[in-house]
């Protein structure tokens, strides 16, 4: 070894050296520079919590569930009432797939607490089709073959009927020529903007929006 490398840090054999003395403290189940305390104070503290009864109007029914008050809306619809509907995607506010509607306005279930919702009119997939028939939208999607793998598709839907409600209250949107003018036509550049919150990673979105267009047409 010349005297450049003993200046400029660790040989390549300290380094492996220092790797194996690590391996054979994993092997004899020793702790490896972290005390006693630190690992004690990094653990999750096993303290209860009380739970909570929650009061909620899904799909027409009062249901009332008790769950730990940070429990999500789409954890309380799919874990504790079997609602599995509306999909976990990211838990993060970023795909739509957990999109429901609350009092008619589409939101992310995963972003929002069951308990904040005692006394809201909750709208999940399963709520969306009347007796005999499907919702327009769902059987635009149907007709459109608006999905491939089916994920995102609850959210999708979900979405497309509460932006439809958005664009008959006269919501502009950032794809809006006027935003002072109420939504006359609906181009496909404004159903894409308006449904910019739903992600489809089997990237369906050309008949999503068809879909879309048609049942906007319909209804
Ligand atoms: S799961 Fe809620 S936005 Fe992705
Ligand atoms: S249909 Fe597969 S993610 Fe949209």
């Amino acid at each position: 070894m010349d005297e450049t490398q003993k200046d400029n840090g660790p040989t390549r054999r300290a380094v492996l050296e220092g790797g194996a003395a690590t391996t054979l403290l994993v092997m004899a189940g020793l702790p490896i520079g972290r005390s006693a305390a630190a690992d004690a104070a990094a653990a999750p503290s096993a303290t209860p919590t009380s739970t909570l009864q929650v009061l909620l109007n899904i799909n027409s029914n009062n249901v009332a569930v008790e769950v730990d008050p940070r429990t999500t809306l789409l954890d309380t619809l799919r874990n504790h009432l079997g609602l599995t509907g509306s999909k976990k995607g990211c838990d993060h506010g970023q795909c739509g797939a957990c999109t429901v509607l609350v009092n008619g306005r589409r939101i992310n279930a995963c972003l929002t607490l069951a308990a904040m919702h005692e006394g809201d009119e909750i709208t999940t997939i399963e709520g969306l089709a009347g007796e005999d028939e499907l919702h327009p939208v769902q059987a635009a999607f149907i007709e459109h073959d608006g999905f491939q793998c089916g994920y995102c598709t609850p959210g999708q839907i979900c979405s497309a009927v509460g932006m439809l409600r958005e664009i008959r209250e006269g919501w502009p949107s950032h794809a809006s020529a006027d935003v002072t003018a109420a939504p006359s036509t609906l181009t496909d550049a404004e159903i894409r903007e308006r449904m910019s919150g739903n992600l489809c990673r089997c990237a369906a979105y050309p008949n999503i929006v068809a879909a879309i267009r048609d049942a906007a047409e319909r209804s």
